[in-house]
């Protein structure tokens, strides 16, 4: 098997558990990476990397893990500009919008779909998204969220089943009807095509009740929980996941000191979606108060049409460090390390002998200026899988 080194690293951020003290990122300095075939298989000070048959210099450039997008939307059809026009003159963001994707991602063939679904996955690509994971919930019936699902999985194996985002249209005037379908028939119909179960728990989707059954049945078929929780308003979302020990609480904007606690005393990572906020004009997710309490922090874009449309995980970075109280160390970790703990995952989001070569090439001495220079198209190069995709 060939192997390629990247020698004069300026700044590798590894994320190896054990170079974390003092730093969280276990940085090495003018370091060194070997891949071979889809792993790595060395980290280490530049001078003293074996030889291999393929060199690239990085010339003292950054070098860290490809992000790990652990929560998006990518399955939907048309856009929600006049939406967004409309909340940037006052009007206020509500579930109800997800109507309006919803009609457009029925009404939409699967080419159409899919095309949609790979033109986000090449640009969240070239912003270094190496990993990331996607939904349903814009189909809302058993064919349209199956179809949904299917489609995903030719494109990830991190692969969401939200039928649970709103009560379908058809069913507005019987919520309990359309849980019981979503236990029921459409669950049957889209367990075999996905590995997590999400639910949206919020004033105007699902209520903690509602999103306890859909989220038990999910796992007698098999599913792993994550929730959209405490996005809009103060809700049972985040207990609901620590009790039913799902990989992920999302959004929470909205948490009491015992949310807080009960995120901090469990495995459950805090997601946290800035660019939902950005989008929505809403109050940000307190970070800083997450980390100090001891919670694990994920950062993802929640790519969606309605409520977040940025693939762009960079963007998330800077926010977080602008508004959320981390540092640049720490929302990185967060958008790497911390989004493959909120897909379970050991094997992305670190540089480690044995993980996968998907890692970033910055255009900057270091991770640093991800956040320093907001808005700045750093990333330069992509390997995915020891494949350099982006050059
Ligand atoms: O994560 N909160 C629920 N779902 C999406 C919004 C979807 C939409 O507005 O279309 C979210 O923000
Ligand atoms: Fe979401």
């Amino acid at each position: 098997m060939s192997a390629t080194v990247i020698t004069d690293i300026g700044t590798l951020v590894t994320n190896d558990p054990s170079l974390r003290a003092p730093d969280p990122l276990g940085l090495v300095r003018d370091a060194a990476v070997v891949i071979e075939g889809e792993r790595v298989v060395w980290t280490g000070e530049s001078g003293k990397a074996p030889a291999t048959d393929d060199r690239v210099d990085a010339g003292g450039r950054a070098v860290l893990p490809g992000f790990v997008d652990s929560h998006s939307h990518l399955v939907f059809a048309g856009d929600r500009t006049e939406e967004f026009n409309a909340r940037m003159s006052g009007r206020p963001y509500s579930a109800g919008g997800i109507r309006t994707t919803v009609a457009a991602t029925r009404a939409a063939g699967d080419a159409e779909l899919e095309a949609n679904l790979t033109r986000h996955l090449a640009e969240a690509l070239r912003q270094g998204t190496t990993t990331f994971e996607t939904k349903s919930g814009y189909g809302l019936t058993v064919e349209d969220e199956a179809r949904a699902l299917r489609l995903a999985a030719r494109h990830t194996d991190e692969v969401t089943f939200l039928g649970a985002h709103i009560v379908a249209p058809e069913f507005a005037d019987d919520p309990a009807g359309y849980v019981a379908l979503v236990t029921g028939e459409m669950l049957d119909a889209c367990a075999p095509h996905a590995r997590w179960i999400d639910v949206f728990c919020e004033k105007g989707a699902f209520d903690g009740d509602q999103a306890r059954a859909i989220l038990t049945a999910g796992k007698a078929k098999g599913l792993h929980p994550r929730i959209h929780a405490n996005q809009l308003s103060y809700g049972p979302g985040v207990q609901l996941a620590v009790e039913l020990d799902a990989a992920s609480a999302d959004h929470c904007t909205h948490l009491t000191d015992a949310d807080v606690d009960a995120l901090a005393n469990s495995a459950t990572v805090a997601t946290l979606l800035p660019g939902a906020e950005f989008s929505t004009r809403a109050a940000w997710p307190d970070a800083r108060r997450l980390l100090d309490a001891g919670a694990t922090v994920a950062l993802s874009t929640d790519c969606n049409p309605g409520s977040s449309f940025t693939s762009s995980v960079p963007f998330c970075v800077a926010l977080a460090v602008r508004d959320m109280g981390m540092t640049p160390d720490e929302a990185v970790w967060a958008a790497t390390a911390g989004g493959a703990a909120a897909l379970r995952r050991t094997d992305v989001g670190r540089l480690v002998p044995g993980a996968y070569a998907d890692l970033v090439l910055l255009d900057a001495p270091s991770h640093v200026h991800l956040a320093y220079r907001p808005g700045v198209p750093l990333v330069t190069d992509v390997w995915r899988r020891g494949v350099r995709v982006v050059r």
